[in-house]
């Protein structure tokens, strides 16, 4: 077995589920080079949030240039590039989108969006579709029904979560043909 491998197994929590067995040591565009020196096309752009492909020259050097700069706030400082990028996003978003959320990651995005919810209706109940993934957090595992592994041994989930059928007309679970 691949020593990476090895070190992954003996190492890292099972929380982390990795989708292959490939070991990558660099990427660029659409092209990610394993250790072994093999170079594969990755179709899934970081689980799309690579829409610009791997290693952007424009994103390496704006990652670079704020790392120099300052790495972390903590919310303890406020600092230019964010409320640029709200700047940005206000101008590219409908109209009905006034205020901006940024976060770590696409579960703790998935946990705004639960409390948002329900601190802006008052309502309590979640309806998440049959089949998604919403990341793997408590809140977030709570409506991700992609696979079981995602939720076994960590129930009592978030109550109050009601999964309905994603309309999927190539094979419908209503039986529909029309
Ligand atoms: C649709 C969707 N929501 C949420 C997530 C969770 O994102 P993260 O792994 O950054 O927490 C993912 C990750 O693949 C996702 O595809």
């Amino acid at each position: 077995m691949d020593p990476i491998l090895q070190k992954a197994n003996d190492l890292l929590a099972p929380a982390l589920v990795f989708h292959t067995n490939i070991v990558a040591d660099r990427a660029e565009g659409i092209y990610v080079r394993s250790t072994d020196g093999r170079e594969y096309m990755d179709f899934t752009s970081g689980l799309a949030v690579l829409n610009v492909g791997h290693t952007h020259p424009d994103v390496v050097k704006a990652i670079a240039e704020q790392a120099e700069r300052l790495i972390h706030s903590g919310c303890i400082f406020h600092y230019p590039v964010l409320t640029r990028l709200a700047e940005r996003l206000r101008q590219i978003t409908p109209d009905c989108i006034e205020l901006f959320f940024f976060s770590n990651s696409g579960a703790e995005a998935v946990e705004g969006a639960i409390k948002l919810a329900r601190y802006a209706t008052q309502r309590q109940s979640v309806i998440a579709l049959v089949g998604g993934f919403h990341g793997r957090t408590l809140g977030a595992i709570s409506l991700t029904s992609s696979s079981a592994r995602y939720r076994r041994h960590y129930h009592p989930l978030l109550p109050s979560v009601l999964h309905a059928p994603y309309p999927y007309c190539y094979r419908c679970p209503m039986g529909k043909t029309r």
